[in-house]
């Protein structure tokens, strides 16, 4: 099995040779295009949209799409431009996510916030929206509508991560994430499907695999926020705990009645914005089975993901997305 990927340490799984070179190579358009979109005419503003394309990411979005659009004609202009339109609002959100996790590292560099303020963080973020929706004009009013609706429920799902849960914590929290990732991962399996002419079926069938590679890759970013030391994801790990965030082997951890998990709950339970009861927490969690139990769920969530892909003919692009699904439960980075 190779790999494609333009700079990313998530690639995608392709077993064939002829697949994986034309996604190589509407991969590097779209970085190309990518470089061209983040341009400004002030400097400043170019330099700091750059910083954090620069640093690198997975691609994952775009990715999807590009492997999504080969269920249909790939080679169709609306596909790289699409490919294009969901990192750039990815890439937004993640400036606006590190202000509001106070986050110090991104993609392995400095977060904008960080190098220079939150001012600066937020109007990036703001620009690269803006661009992401200039582009997505270009695909016509429907592209709006369905931009408009999935950055509804990034929006959402970002706002409900900060409030209180009214009732079952877990249930709450897999409306945040179906909300803050799974929206636009689900958008670009439709933008893949819907750009390079698939049928209706084969457009909602990828969608809904899309919404739940979404949850998956969410849930397990989680696991490594909690799991990974830095080196490994480019960013801090515990960021989710300091914030104040319960996530998924948090959430399962605090089921426990076992009296030996009696210190980790108390911890769970505080404040750990301290870096002493941060690292005793981590700890704890890393060797907990509330970690192979999350393990274990966000695997039966990509097996959801490969069964709604019955609705594609067989042949690689099947195969693909199957062992996408499968890669994103049990990524380490
Ligand atoms: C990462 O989650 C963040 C998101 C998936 C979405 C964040 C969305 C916003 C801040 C709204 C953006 C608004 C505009 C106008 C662009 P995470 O914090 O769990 O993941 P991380 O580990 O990568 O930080
Ligand atoms: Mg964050």
């Amino acid at each position: 099995m190779t790999t494609t990927g333009a700079n990313s340490s998530l690639a995608l799984p392709v077993l064939d040779d002829a697949l994986d070179a034309r996604l190589r190579a509407s991969l590097t358009l779209v970085e190309e295009r990518l470089e061209r979109e983040v341009t400004s005419v002030a400097p400043f503003v170019t330099e700091a949209a750059r910083h954090l394309l620069r640093a690198g990411g997975k691609r994952f979005r775009p990715a999807l799409v590009l492997l999504a659009a080969e269920a249909g004609d790939a080679s169709l202009p609306g596909v790289i431009t699409s490919a294009c339109v969901v990192e750039l609002t990815h890439l937004a959100s993640l400036y606006h996510d590190d202000v509001m996790d106070e986050a110090a590292l991104r993609r392995g560099a400095e977060s904008a916030n960080s190098r220079w303020d939150n001012h600066v963080a937020i109007l990036t973020g703001d620009f690269l929206f803006s661009k992401s929706s200039e582009l997505t004009a270009t695909l016509g009013a429907d592209a709006v509508r369905i931009q408009a609706e999935t950055f509804t429920k990034l929006v959402e799902g970002q706002i409900l991560e900060t409030i209180k849960p009214e009732s079952d914590p877990l249930a709450h929290y897999l409306r945040v994430v179906q909300g803050k990732t799974g929206s636009l991962i689900a958008t670009s399996a439709r933008y893949g499907a819907r750009f390079s002419g698939c049928s209706r079926e084969v457009e909602e069938a990828l969608t809904a695999y899309g919404e739940r590679v979404g949850v998956a890759f969410q849930l397990s970013d989680d696991i490594l926020d909690i799991g990974s030391d830095s080196s490994e994801s480019g960013k801090t790990p515990g960021t989710d705990l300091r914030e104040g965030v319960p996530t998924l082997p948090v959430l399962m951890a605090q089921r426990s009645t076992d009296p030996s998990d009696a210190r980790l709950l108390e911890l769970l339970a505080g404040d750990l914005d301290d870096d002493t009861r941060l690292t005793e927490t981590l700890g704890l969690l890393r060797k907990h089975p509330a970690m192979d139990e999350a393990r274990g769920y966000v695997l039966d969530i990509a097996t959801e993901a490969q069964e709604l892909l019955t609705a594609l003919p067989e042949g690689p692009v099947r195969e693909a997305l199957d062992a996408f699904a499968v890669l994103i439960a049990t990524r380490s980075a």
